[in-house]
This record gives C-alpha cells, structure tokens and sequence, in this order.
C-alpha cells in the first residue's frame, strides 16, 4: 500500500508573515494520518519552517541543493547544509531548476546522490515540455530523466527514500492540468519502467505524485488514478485555505 505524499513547493513565494500564519494553521491542521504532507519554503525560511513544524508529522524540505560539501559557490546551499538545519528532504530536477537554471541531468543526479548520502530523502522531477509532448516525445524525455536519475540506485532506498513527481512543463503554473488519463498514462510508464530496471515489487512501492495546476477541484479525479500517489502543489500550495482542502483530501 503507497501511502498518499502531497506536498506544497512555495518557489519564491510568501514573506515572513505569510510563513509564520501558514506554519500556524499547519500545526492546528487535522490532515488524515494515511497521508504525507509537506512544504518546501525558500531557502531563507527553511531553518524558521523545521522549527515552527517542529513535533507535528509534517515533512519540510529545500527546493534543491549543491552536491559539494563546502566551497565557492556563492549563492548556493549544500545538501548537508539542508540536513544541518533540520530538512528531511529536497527537490531535485524541478523544471524551473531545469529549464531556467539550465540544470542537467548529470548535475541532477549529483544533487540527488549527494542529497541520498547525507540522509535527506528526495523528490526526483521529471517532465515534458509542450513542444516534446506535441512531438510525442513524452516517453523518451521522462524516462530519459527518471533512468538519469535512478539508475544504480539501491531499490530499497529507491522505496524508501526516493519519491517521483511527474510534472508536465506544460501544466506547471499555467492552470492548464493534465487529465487523468494523460497523468495516468505517464505515472504507468513510469512504474513500468521502474519495474525493469529494479523489479515489480519495488516499482509498487515507489510513490508518483502528479505536479502540474492540481487544486481541490481536480485532486480528487487525479488521485483516483491507480498510479497516481500524490500531488507536488505551486500555486494552490500558497493559501493555507486551498493548501488545507487539498491535504484534508482522503483517498
Ligand atoms: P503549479 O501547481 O503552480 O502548477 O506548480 C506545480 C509545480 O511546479 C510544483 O512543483
């Protein structure tokens, strides 16, 4: 049984205040505990977030993070600096990391080892832009990326530690969602090829959250999918309001 991750990524959104009430309406939340819920807030925020979450089950993680230990690169926070303060997890290979950073692939798996090696569980992105999904080159581009991403891994880490968000570029902040037979489609190929590369078992156990306009009026119909393990929210991540319908969901 997968049990349901659906997490806020913040981007560079909210401000001190808007921080502080969301932590505190998070704590007073009563979400169902089958279900993981989490925030990535902003690099400036994510010691303040571990505290303020501090004791609840709510998972907090950074956006990204530099494989190197230490070094110069100003600007940048590495993985056990994320671990230092408290951080469980971390995004890595997000699109906008991707498209308007220029990450690579190479680059996203150093994150994402990096990130394993110090014991911060990761979410892997992965997804198609509109001109690869009108060229039908949806497979090829996220399973190039998953394979990037996973391969050589341990399965059991891969299990336990690894979540995938399916994230089409296309759906990202564009109100625009793909439809559950279009997420579904992609959430399957994925599993599957999960299933080659390491084996049935492991690929049943890895959570696929769908990333791409989810908000409490189309979580529900997305979720029902059987491949569909969660939701890696923006925009309806940033009211505590919409945030709380799309957590309180039960499946
Ligand atoms: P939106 O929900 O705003 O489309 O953003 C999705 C996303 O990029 C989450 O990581």
């Amino acid at each position: 049984m997968r049990r349901p991750f659906i997490a806020g990524n913040w981007k560079m959104h909210l401000d001190k205040q808007a921080v502080n009430s969301f932590c505190d309406s998070l704590r007073a939340s009563s979400h169902s505990d089958g279900v993981t819920v989490g925030v990535f807030p902003p690099f400036v925020y994510l010691a303040h977030v571990v505290e303020a979450l501090a004791g609840t089950d709510i998972v907090v993680g950074a956006q990204t993070c530099r494989p190197e230990e230490h070094g110069a690169f100003t600007g940048e926070v590495a993985a056990v600096q994320v671990k230092d303060v408290g951080a469980s997890h971390v995004l890595v290979g997000h699109s906008e990391r991707r498209h308007v950073m220029g990450e690579t692939d190479v680059e996203i798996r150093a994150r994402l080892d990096a990130a394993l090696a110090c014991g911060l569980d990761v979410v892997l992105c992965v997804g198609e832009t509109l001109e690869e999904r009108e060229a039908e080159r949806t497979g090829e581009v996220v399973l190039g990326q998953l394979d990037s991403g996973v391969t050589g891994l341990d399965g059991g880490e891969l299990v336990s530690r690894v979540t995938i968000a399916y994230e089409p570029v296309w759906a990202i902040g564009t109100g625009l969602t793909a439809t559950p037979e279009q997420a579904q489609e992609v959430h399957a190929m994925i599993r599957s090829r999960l299933a080659t590369a390491f084996s049935d078992e492991i690929s049943q156990g890895v959570i696929i959250q769908y990333g791409g306009s989810v908000k409490p009026a189309n979580v529900e119909a997305l979720m029902s999918c059987p491949d569909v393990d969660g939701a890696l929210v923006g925009g309806a991540s940033l009211a505590y309001e919409s945030f709380a319908q799309l957590i309180e969901f039960n499946t």
